[in-house]
């Protein structure tokens, strides 16, 4: 392990000093689209404006035969990038496969200052983000960057859950990490057969009544991915970086969709994946604090003065720690604020 004391050391001769603190962007929907697809990239400049973060995706769901043409669709795209708003990420490669080094060496080079963040999957341990780290400070040395690439982990086998603390302090680079649902069922060999979401046979059932039949006795369908979520977020929070939810897979199913996210808002996540444009408007509503939720979290932090003692507001208490809630939401709702006048205006701000 390195001495703390170069922690925020650049790790190449000219690479770009590392961030002390991880920059809180918006970052509600990660809206991924596959940039070997033309007609895709054609839609750039109208979806673009409509998402905190586009990825251009090269890993799964690009089929083998066009790793190279995503790869440079998406030079295309990040050497033409403007929005400065929306944030440019891409996913890359795994650090198995034959594509990841030219994944990395060519966008670095290639489109390095456009990009903020590079998503790396199936990520095991902290060595796999040392690697990567080390490589980007050549690379960016080299390009001649002035900021550092941030790198967003997924936590997709078993083994980088239980890493998930060391993954995220391994490096100032480490801006968040995303659950894989998907990877992560096949790699702990779940009997699941989709993509994040619940599943109708992991559920709990009421105790049997005397004299009742098994019919009468209600089920209740737990949440698959509570556990690995709620760890992700602690490990998270503890090192200062971002949790996301991943994909939901169903895309008709807008409702279990919401639900998922909302589970995930409401847990600490600040975002999740957005996979078709109708999981854009979701991410944007669930990930934006209610008005009603800004609107009460103002005026607790208001009655409550210099935030010390404890008052009543309508039959319930609050303290020091029911203020510190209140900032959350309100600080929140302030950062999406500064982005979306539509919503600065539904929260009277
Ligand atoms: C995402 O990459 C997943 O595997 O769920
Ligand atoms: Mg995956």
């Amino acid at each position: 392990m390195r001495s703390p004391k170069d922690f925020f050391s650049p790790l190449a001769l000219g690479a770009p000093e590392p961030l002390r603190e991880i920059p809180f962007r918006p970052s509600r929907m990660i809206h991924f689209f596959d940039p070997s697809n033309e007609k895709m990239r054609s839609k750039i400049d109208t979806i673009a404006p409509k998402v905190d973060v586009l990825l251009g995706n090269l890993e799964d769901a690009v089929a083998a035969d066009n790793k190279d043409a995503a790869r440079a669709g998406l030079v295309e795209v990040g050497k033409a990038w403007s929005t400065s708003e929306t944030q440019l990420w891409t996913r890359v490669n795994s650090l198995d496969s034959p594509w990841f080094l030219d994944d990395v060496m060519t966008l670095v080079s290639e489109i390095g200052e456009n990009l903020d963040v590079i998503m790396v999957p199936k990520v095991e341990g902290p060595e796999d983000i040392h690697y990567v780290d080390q490589l980007l400070a050549q690379l960016e040395a080299r390009a001649g960057l002035a900021e550092p690439i941030l790198v967003h982990a997924i936590l997709e086998t078993a083994q980088g859950v239980a890493n998930v603390e060391s993954i995220c302090g391994a490096s100032p680079r480490m801006q968040g990490l995303s659950l894989g649902p998907a990877d992560l069922a096949a790699d702990r060999r779940m009997k699941t057969t989709r993509v994040g979401g619940g599943h109708p046979g992991y559920l709990v059932r009421q105790d049997p009544e005397e004299g009742a039949n098994d019919e009468a006795r209600a089920t209740y369908q737990q949440d698959l991915w509570h556990y690995t979520l709620a760890r992700m977020v602690d490990a998270c929070g503890a090192h200062g970086i971002l949790p996301f939810y991943g994909p939901f897979g169903d895309i008709a199913d807008t409702v279990a969709c919401e639900d998922q996210f909302r589970n995930a808002y409401l847990l600490g996540c600040v975002g999740a994946w957005s996979l078709h444009p109708v999981q854009i408007d979701i991410a944007k509503k669930v990930f934006s604090p209610e008005p009603s939720e800004v609107a009460w979290a103002m005026r607790v932090i208001d009655e409550m003065g210099d935030g010390t003692g404890a008052v009543m507001i309508d039959g319930k208490m609050q303290d020091d720690a029911t203020v510190k809630q209140c900032h959350v939401v309100v600080n929140l709702a302030r950062e999406l604020a500064a982005k979306d006048p539509d919503l600065a205006s539904e929260y009277g701000f």
